[in-house]
């Protein structure tokens, strides 16, 4: 097992310090364009408790696709190297390095798994039990940017044709302008041989969606709030995340759920270089979640210069995996 720190965005305060202004400076606030601060090692965790709440019904339902459509994914792809982005846990990536092992029979080299996360815990933690839990298998680990470093990892030389893996549904956290980018330099780093497998969420009725982002326990609550704690940890911004409350709406203009943190009372961001005030009530977006039907799914990998292959369901049409190749 090899861990590479493909660019230092985990750690760049300065970058960090000029989004944040940015988003704060916006009427209304603004930091759903950088959803990638919600992730630090707590952030992590709390997106896989998240995970385990009864409302999130997007990891089972994506879970009963890979484990019923892996085998079929994996032979169409033909691939011998997974590379999976926003890894995190890896825990579903399981049942398609299954699939990969199988196919493999005791012929040619074991498959390789080559992960790409900006939170380091989380990448450290996945790769060290994937290396334990399958012996033979190859895993090269990234720590980066996908936003800055998707090029460099799929340009990289590799013998084997790859199946670029982006799973959970993280394509909906990028702006509509972000998503066309981010599927563009996928479209140009796959080599002929390659596919890409992409995970997304599907537009359904509202209570299911607005529950999912407000379950009983209160962990997407916290999960949203960790956001404030991370600019406070990194830019000594000095907000009260207590002060602020978790809301998250469904906004069907757009097929997006919009998660907000409305503060409570009248406060001041206290950091160097990053003045900002939020008036008692006001509200900054946190994250958006974009939703797809199988139209706007094909409109989007058409766009980007993707060939989409097959839309894979799950049985109560909650989620969707679209693999695609390169047209
Ligand atoms: N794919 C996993 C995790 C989804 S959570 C699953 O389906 O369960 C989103 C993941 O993307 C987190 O692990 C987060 O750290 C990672 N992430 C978010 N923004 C990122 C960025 N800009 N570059 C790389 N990873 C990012
Ligand atoms: C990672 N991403 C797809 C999750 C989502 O559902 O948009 C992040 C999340 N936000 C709140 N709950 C989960």
């Amino acid at each position: 097992m090899e861990v590479v720190v493909l660019d230092d965005a985990g750690e760049d305060a300065g970058q960090m310090g000029r989004d944040v202004r940015a988003g704060l400076s916006a009427t209304p606030k603004d930091l759903s364009p950088w959803p990638k601060y919600f992730y630090d090692a707590e952030g992590s965790r709390l997106f896989e408790e998240i995970t385990s709440q009864p409302e999130y019904y997007q990891t089972g339902a994506e879970l009963s696709i890979l484990e019923g459509c892996s085998a079929e994914i994996v032979a169409r792809a033909g691939c011998g190297e997974l590379v999976e982005l926003g890894s995190g846990s890896a825990s579903k990536t399981r049942a398609l390095i299954d699939a990969m092992f199988d196919a493999n029979g005791t012929e040619g080299p074991p498959p390789r798994y080559v992960p790409l996360d900006v939170s380091e815990s989380a990448l450290r933690e996945s790769a060290e039990r994937l290396v334990t839990e399958y012996p033979g298998l190859e895993v090269l680990g990234f720590i980066g940017d996908f936003d800055l470093s998707l090029g460099r990892l799929l340009g990289r030389s590799s013998d084997r044709d790859r199946l670029v893996a982006f799973l959970g549904g993280t394509i909906g956290n990028f702006t509509p302008e972000k998503r066309r980018r981010f599927l563009g330099a996928l479209g140009d780093g796959l080599r002929e041989g390659d596919r890409a497998l992409i995970g997304l969420d599907l537009v359904k009725d509202e209570r299911t969606l607005t529950a999912a982002y407000n379950d009983a326990a209160g962990v997407t609550a916290r999960f949203n709030k960790n956001m404030i704690r991370v600019i406070n940890h990194r830019l000594g911004a000095g907000l009260d995340p207590d002060l602020f409350s978790h809301r998250a709406v469904y906004n069907a203009e757009q097929n997006r759920i919009e998660m907000w943190l409305d503060s409570e009372g009248e406060q001041t961001v206290g950091a160097p270089d990053l003045e900002a005030r939020f008036e008692r009530g006001e509200g900054v977006r946190t994250e958006i979640s974009t939703k797809f039907t199988p139209d706007s799914a094909a409109r989007a990998f058409d766009e980007a210069g993707l060939e989409l292959l097959d839309l894979y369901t799950d049985d109560h049409d909650l989620f969707a995996l679209a693999l695609g190749k390169p047209a």
